[in-house]
């Protein structure tokens, strides 16, 4: 799954689909949830830090954390005295954080973790009580999103009432879906929710 995205972190940024979704869960974030001057953030997955760099204005931090070197390389490169994120290359759930974050976005991630139960719950522990979670996904789909292919495909999207019942069962409340966008490509739609919960 890395190499995958190793090998695709040069030209990610060239993907206008990649930009749109980035640009429109940020939207939906900010209509949702109130990102303030004194918090710090983890994006889950940031990748080349397509939601990091929106997010990162409005907070005090933004940490994105993914397991792609070169990904996260793209990121750096776009890091300036003014505006930073903290790229760290780290397996959270075997590895957990010693830290807590006020927030977690996540964009186009989580269908590439095997095991999504555990995933909550490490996010659970990575939060500073009453923090929030605000992740972004693909609705249910039938494998046919990923034109080159499923490798490193954990799921074929997510059907929102399991998903709600995993994101409860790892110890959140006020579980809210929303439709953040709609991919459009070769005659079908692709719905992408977003999905927000408080720390219990
Ligand atoms: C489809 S990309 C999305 C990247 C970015 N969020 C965006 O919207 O452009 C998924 C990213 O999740 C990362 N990823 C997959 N599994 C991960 C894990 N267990 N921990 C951290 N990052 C992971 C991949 O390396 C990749 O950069």
């Amino acid at each position: 799954m890395t190499e995958r995205f190793d090998r695709a972190a040069q030209n990610w940024d060239k993907g206008d689909m990649r930009t749109s979704i980035a640009n429109a869960v940020f939207q939906t974030i900010t209509s949702r949830i109130a990102l303030l001057t004194h918090m710090d953030i983890l994006d889950f997955g940031c990748g080349t830090g397509l939601l990091s760099f929106k997010v990162a204005p409005m907070v005090r931090s933004v940490t994105g954390v993914d397991l792609s070197e070169k990904m996260l390389e793209q990121l750096e490169a776009k890091n300036t005295p003014s505006l930073r994120v903290v790229p760290l290359c780290q397996d959270i759930v075997h590895h957990p954080l010693e830290r807590q974050f006020h927030g977690i976005v996540s964009s186009m991630a989580i269908h590439h973790v095997e095991d999504t139960a555990a995933l909550f719950k490490t996010f659970r522990s990575c939060l500073k009580r009453d923090g929030f979670l605000a992740i972004a996904d693909l609705e249910a789909e039938d494998g046919t999103f990923h034109s080159h292919g499923n490798e490193g495909v954990c799921h074929w999207g997510f059907d929102r009432d399991a998903l709600r019942t995993t994101i409860e069962d790892a110890g959140f409340g006020n579980v809210r879906f929303h439709t953040a966008y709609t991919v459009e490509k070769e005659g079908k739609n692709y719905p992408v929710f977003l999905v927000t919960a408080m720390k219990l």
